[in-house]
């Protein structure tokens, strides 16, 4: 198991909450207009982040938390803790598209995402509890 423990996360949270803020500031996103920043952190306890960056060809746009995960994956980590999203959103907990959902649980299922409002606030699932009966690497070894 992969995730911070509780006075870990107590030091982690508030870290990555602003680390995905600050990343936020680099979102791309003439098109929606909604920028998002995610901050992955690695069991390494380094932290990757990632903004959205949209395209004017729409559908080749790509997500805040899958711009984090491949800058981290294609550095060498493979292994997360914890990743924090953020948004300007003021009343809801943002939380991440079906599309990324799938890709960080290619990465386990065991680890923490922080859903969180641009006051600061959070709410923390695992991603057992983002994506349940998911399909990953595990399956495709079963035949
Ligand atoms: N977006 C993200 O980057 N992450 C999310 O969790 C939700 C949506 C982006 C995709 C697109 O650039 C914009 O937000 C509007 O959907």
């Amino acid at each position: 198991c992969l995730r911070p423990r509780p006075a870990e996360a107590e030091r982690l949270g508030p870290l990555l909450l602003q680390r995905s803020q600050e990343a936020k500031v680099a979102a791309y996103c003439p098109y929606s207009r909604f920028a998002v920043g995610a901050a992955l952190l690695t069991a390494s306890g380094q932290i990757f982040s990632g903004c959205n960056v949209e395209n004017a060809c729409y559908s080749l746009g790509v997500c805040a938390e899958r711009t984090a995960i491949q800058k981290a994956v294609s550095e060498g980590h493979t292994s997360f803790k914890a990743m924090a999203i953020a948004s300007d959103h003021e009343d809801n907990f943002i939380v991440p598209c079906g599309a990324c959902r799938q890709v960080m649980r290619e990465f386990g299922r065991d680890w923490d995402v922080y859903l969180t409002k641009p006051d600061g606030t959070y709410i923390v699932k695992r991603l057992e509890e983002l994506l349940p009966l998911s399909f990953g690497p595990e399956d495709l070894r079963k035949l």
